[in-house]
């Protein structure tokens, strides 16, 4: 079986990951598999082609040359520009977002190409050695500290100085989930006082085991979590509530991290325009969930904006991107763990009753409605 990568940046200027990386191609190799890797795929996250070549990949010019040989055809995120290359027989996987990528992903579909859905993988513990969400989600908490670091005006840690004390600074972390649990122990190992919320009470012990201070919020319902441990969707009255509760946290807070998100809907609006007025100036909001719509209410997803009042607010898109060697060794162990586990050197067995895999392949839509 073959296994082709390409050099993302093509379809994305921003994007600095390769979804494989020399070591785990060399850990493909020695069990049957063939690489193709297209010639620069790695350069931007430190991984030169001849390191591909020292693990035993085969290095070609292009992503055409890639796709007239591999079987699967392995990327971070949708290769909407050379997708419709992709011929009846070959197998994609990638992160999808088949909401963004419908027609393109029908149109694969139609012509007989098998699609896995990574982020469709269940959030079971046998499945967590190939769980990329979670694995995007730890690079994107930490990197929003780094961010706020970047933008703050003032020190993280409490300073004890020959110019007098400086306390510490203040960080607040909505949504505790994998990329809000990060943040928190990037924003404490920096030397900030942290403080965390999340809707689902389980979260409460998690925050606290990380030494910093849950918020808690009386919504008028502890009913906030779904069976697979997601978020629920709450009505407006009960995100009125959660605002007014965080209120006064944002408002002393010097840096605000938010990462609330329920699959498949907008993110919940959780910070109005009043409560940003409200804050000190030079404070800095970074907002992960811009991708989904945004947590604040002047989120302007992939803009840095900072207000009459001097609060920032970065909207950062693609936030793994911009940490792209640890990224892609992060993903590249994920989808080796799961090739590893589902393929053979003939190929993906898609004969199985595998809640992974089932869970993961794509349906023809007309199919799934029938
Ligand atoms: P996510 O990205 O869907 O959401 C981020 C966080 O936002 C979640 O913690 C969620 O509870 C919170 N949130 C949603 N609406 C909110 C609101 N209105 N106010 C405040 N917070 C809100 O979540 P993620 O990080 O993907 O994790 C989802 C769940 O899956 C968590 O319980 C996590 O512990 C669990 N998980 C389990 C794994 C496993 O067992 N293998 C692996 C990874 C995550």
């Amino acid at each position: 079986m073959i296994v082709g990568i390409c050099a993302e940046h093509q379809w994305n200027p921003v994007e600095r990951r390769v979804a494989l990386v020399p070591d785990s191609v060399r850990r493909l190799v020695e069990k049957g598999f063939r690489v193709i890797v297209q010639a620069s795929a790695g350069t931007a996250a430190s991984y030169a082609d001849d390191d591909y070549t020292r693990a035993g990949a085969a290095v070609v010019p292009t992503a055409d040359d890639v796709l007239a040989s591999a079987d699967v055809l392995c990327t971070l995120t949708y290769p909407l520009p050379i997708a419709s290359q992709l011929r009846q027989g070959q197998v994609l996987i990638t992160l999808v977002q088949r909401w963004k990528h419908a027609q393109s992903v029908d149109e694969l579909l139609a012509k007989g190409v098998r699609i896995l859905a990574l982020e469709n993988i269940p959030r079971t513990s046998r499945a967590q050695a190939m769980d990329v969400l979670s694995s995007m989600a730890t690079v994107a908490g930490y990197r929003a500290v780094i961010l706020a670091a970047e933008r703050l005006p003032r020190f993280f840690p409490m300073l004890v100085s020959a110019a007098g004390t400086i306390p510490p600074a203040e960080c607040l972390v909505i949504g505790a989930g994998v990329a809000g649990l990060q943040a928190i122990a990037t924003a404490r190992r920096l030397g900030a006082q942290v403080s965390a919320y999340d809707v689902r009470p389980a979260a409460q012990e998690q925050i606290a085991s990380l030494g910093a201070r849950p918020i808690a919020i009386d919504i008028g319902t502890t009913e906030t979590e779904t069976a697979g441990g997601y978020a629920r969707q709450l009505a407006q009255e009960q995100l009125q509530r959660q605002r007014e509760g965080l209120a006064p946290y944002v408002a002393k807070a010097d840096i605000v991290i938010t990462t609330a998100a329920v699959p498949g809907t907008r993110a919940p609006l959780l910070i109005s325009r009043t409560m940003i007025a409200a804050m000190k100036p030079g404070a800095v909001i970074v907002d992960l969930a811009a991708e989904s719509g945004g947590n604040t209410e002047l989120t302007e997803p992939g803009c840095d904006i900072t207000t009459d009042e001097g609060v920032t607010i970065l909207a950062p898109l693609l936030l793994p991107a911009q940490l792209p060697q640890h990224a892609s060794v992060m993903f590249s162990r994920n989808l080796a763990n799961l090739l590893l586990l589902f393929a053979t050197r003939d190929g993906i067995v898609f004969h199985t009753d595998d809640e992974i895999l089932r869970a993961m392949l794509l349906e023809q839509t007309e199919a799934k409605d029938a």
